[in-house]
Parts: structure tokens; C-alpha cells; sequence
């Protein structure tokens, strides 16, 4: 009885740990950027400025400074995974700097999804944005 106990338990760890993990090359963003934009202006404006570019107050003084999320083309090679990673498990996970801290203590699940949502409007042609 014990024996299986532990079994069960152990099996339980590796699913979560999976299931924390989404598969990089099927991954997307499935957030409401409306509700994210709050998000981002409460918590992501002050380093990564109002439209995006890294220029926000705090954003200004960082080295490196923050990734220009308004670039059309940069964006365009930056995935859906690598958004949401960076914002929920913070820059370090994504091979980007540590001072892009991890949110997944501070905001939901629900929370990372939309304002990674509304990341991605940052870089959408003028006339997709909402
Ligand atoms: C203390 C300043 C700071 C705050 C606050 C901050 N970031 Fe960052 N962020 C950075 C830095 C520095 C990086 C690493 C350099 C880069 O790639 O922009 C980064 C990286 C990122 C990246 C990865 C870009 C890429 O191309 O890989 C995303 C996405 C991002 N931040 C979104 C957010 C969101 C959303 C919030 C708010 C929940 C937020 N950041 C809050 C400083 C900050």
C-alpha cells in the first residue's frame, strides 16, 4: 500500500512537471490583450515604456536595456513560447537577462496569457491593433 502511495505520488511530480512545461513548437499565446494592457501598464510600463520600446522609466537606465517589443521584425522571430516563458519563469529561462524577473508569483496563469496577448499587439502592423 505504502509502496504504491509513493508510485502514485512520484508519477503525479513528473505529470505536473510536464504539464508546467508547454511544448515550445506548439505553443501559443491564447490570452485577451485587452485585459492585458492594464496588466502591462500596472507592472511592465515602467521598464518597457509605453509603446513598448524599452524606454519606460526604470527601462531607460537597465543594461541590456529592454528588447524593443514594438519591432515589427524582431518580433516577428520572437515565439509565442519565448513571450510567455520569459514573462511567467522570467528573461533567464529564455536566455535573456535576469533583471526581466519572473511574474508567475505575482500574477495568474489567466493574468501571463493576456498580457503576453497584449505583447504581441505592441508589434502588430497599426491597423491589427486593438
Ligand atoms: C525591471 C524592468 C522590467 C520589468 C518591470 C519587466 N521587464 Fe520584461 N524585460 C526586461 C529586460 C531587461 C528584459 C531582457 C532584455 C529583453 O529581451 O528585453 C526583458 C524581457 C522581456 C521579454 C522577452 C523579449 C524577448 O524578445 O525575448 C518579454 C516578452 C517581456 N520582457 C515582457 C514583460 C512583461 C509582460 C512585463 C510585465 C508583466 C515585463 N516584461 C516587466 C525588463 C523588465
Amino acid at each position: 500500500m505504502l509502496l504504491r502511495l509513493i508510485i502514485l505520488f512520484a508519477s503525479c511530480q513528473a505529470l505536473t512537471g510536464w504539464a508546467d512545461e508547454p511544448d515550445p513548437a506548439s505553443f501559443r499565446i491564447d490570452g485577451n490583450a485587452g485585459s492585458g494592457q492594464l496588466i502591462y501598464r500596472t507592472y511592465c510600463l515602467t521598464c518597457h515604456g509605453e509603446t513598448g520600446a524599452g524606454d519606460g522609466p526604470s527601462g531607460k537606465r537597465l543594461r541590456p536595456r529592454p528588447y524593443d517589443l514594438s519591432n515589427v521584425t524582431n518580433m516577428a522571430g520572437v515565439t509565442d513560447w519565448t513571450i510567455y516563458m520569459a514573462i511567467k519563469e522570467g528573461g533567464q529561462r529564455v536566455g535573456k537577462s535576469v533583471l526581466m524577473t519572473s511574474w508567475k508569483g505575482l500574477l495568474s496563469e489567466q493574468d501571463i496569457q493576456d498580457v503576453a496577448a497584449y505583447v504581441r499587439t505592441l508589434a502588430a502592423p497599426e491597423a491589427e491593433r486593438e
